[in-house]
């Protein structure tokens, strides 16, 4: 192969054939390219982008560049669910216990976070003993027995992705739609599912700014995902403000469990009435673990995938059944067997659940007057925390998974002069109040209740 012309060709713009393209990443993942060119290769597609049939050439190929997760033939649909990430975003743990307790099969391969986006696998290794790298035999089985896995990538999946993206990385093309696609369905179509439920968010911590941007990746991945055979849709979400009302790796477990557990407010706040009755009196504040924002985008993944697999006829059904399913409490208990499949220490993640805080100082930052919260900037949030230790600067980096910060007070509370905004969990107290500085600007009180800006902004299918 000439792999020069095939640049050449496509920095004039020109299409590349599904044969060519195969090769070039066939040949780039067993070295015999090497990574100046392939970064040329990049670039060129950075700026003349990719149409769609050579976009679905270079996703298989990646695909097909190491092993692709194959189950026995079962009733139980295979389905998982990707977000492109953002602060608090830890969907996904309350989640796969739940579409196990549904009737599904997930295999969830997830992703270490970078930056200030968290990454699922981080948060679990917050957990005592839980194992996060396994082999694809026991991916497998794991799913076949109890219904649900998360876990990373083995190293013979997706090969070709792992080193395209790090040279993405190191040569200024990661911000690529066809490219971003390619990465993200290569990895979900390795998993064989049946069904698959795209998050993209937009906003000031999202990956893709502006709802136009998400939009767009989002319609390109749900085209590709249903040419390849995998029932896709996305849903456009907000990442201006947190999801939930934690971040920070083992402050999301604690959010997600107590999810799980039931101890967060089900309905949504329908009237100020609600609210109010809702409303712990002497704080002026809605009880810390009420985060109905999270219960939405976790019932909604979950009945968009059971009307995408046919096993609700309608989305107000499914809604229902994925609501009544994780009251039931069965998904609480399949998160306990998912922790102990995967080697936890339940006893001891128990009494560390048990703990306030495990991280060596809380600090509240409190209001300085009294109003109505109109804004939580989810950016100035997630720089806080990656800045506490709680995410990396380089992939190399090592994380603490006690800092973060919780009790969030979210945009339309109404707060009373010196309620707690937020509480922040650092290593010392220096850091803390560093921490603390920051986030002042990151909480906006106006004397006017803001209107509501909705979760969830789009669906694409
Ligand atoms: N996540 C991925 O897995 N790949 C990308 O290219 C971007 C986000």
């Amino acid at each position: 192969m000439n792999f020069l012309s095939l640049i050449e060709s496509k920095r004039e713009g020109k299409i590349l054939a599904g044969g060519e393209i195969q090769n070039f990443v066939r040949e780039f993942t067993a070295g015999t390219i090497p990574d100046y060119q392939m970064a040329a290769m990049l670039m060129a597609i950075y700026f003349r982008g990719l149409a769609t049939a050579e976009t679905t050439a270079l996703t298989l190929a990646m695909r097909d560049s190491g092993d692709v997760l194959k189950f026995p033939k079962d009733q139980r649909p295979l389905v998982d669910k990707h977000s492109t990430g953002g602060i608090g975003d830890k969907v996904s743990l309350p989640l796969a216990p739940l579409l196990a307790c549904l009737g599904f099969r997930v295999p969830m391969i997830s992703g270490r976070g970078l930056g200030i986006t968290g990454g699922t696998l981080d948060k679990l290794d917050s957990i005592p003993g839980f194992q996060t790298l396994l082999p694809a035999e026991k991916i497998i089985a794991q799913v076949q027995k109890i219904g649900c896995v998360i876990c990373g990538q083995t190293d013979r999946m997706v090969p070709a992705d792992k080193k395209i993206y790090g040279l993405r990385d190191a040569s200024g093309t990661v911000p690529s739609i066809p490219l971003i696609t390619a990465s993200i369905l290569s990895k979900k179509l390795a998993e064989s599912l049946d069904a698959l439920v795209l998050d993209v968010k937009f906003g000031c911590a999202a990956f893709m700014q502006t709802k136009a941007d998400a939009r767009k990746l989002a319609k390109a991945m749900v085209a590709l995902g249903n040419e390849c055979g995998v029932n896709t849709r996305a849903i456009l979400t907000d990442m201006n403000t947190p999801l939930g009302r934690a971040a920070g790796n083992w402050l999301e477990v604690k959010e997600s469990v107590a999810l799980l557990d039931r101890r967060t407010g089900v309905a949504p706040v329908s009237s100020l009435k609600a609210e109010l009755q809702n409303r712990n009196m002497e704080t002026g504040r809605m009880p810390v673990l009420r985060c109905d924002d999270l219960c939405a985008l976790v019932l909604d993944c979950a009945a968009h995938l059971l009307v995408q697999t046919g096993k609700s006829t309608s989305f107000a059904a499914a809604h229902k059944l994925a609501k009544d399913c994780l009251n039931s409490g069965e998904p609480r208990k399949k998160w306990d067997e998912m922790l102990v499949a995967q080697g936890a220490d339940l006893n001891a993640f128990n009494q560390k659940l048990a703990l306030d805080h495990t991280a060596v100082v809380v600090v509240e930052l409190r209001a300085e007057k009294s109003g109505y919260v109109s804004k939580c900037d989810a950016r100035i949030v997630g720089e806080v925390i990656r800045d506490l230790g709680g995410g990396r600067l380089t992939k190399e980096s090592s994380i603490n998974y006690e800092v973060g910060i919780d009790q969030m007070a979210k945009p339309g509370e109404r707060v009373e002069k010196s309620a707690t905004l937020c509480r922040v969990h650092a290593a010392d107290s220096n850091q803390a109040k560093a921490a603390i500085a920051r986030l002042k600007a990151a909480f906006e009180i106006s004397a006017k209740r803001p209107g509501k800006i909705p979760l969830l902004a789009e669906i694409i299918q």
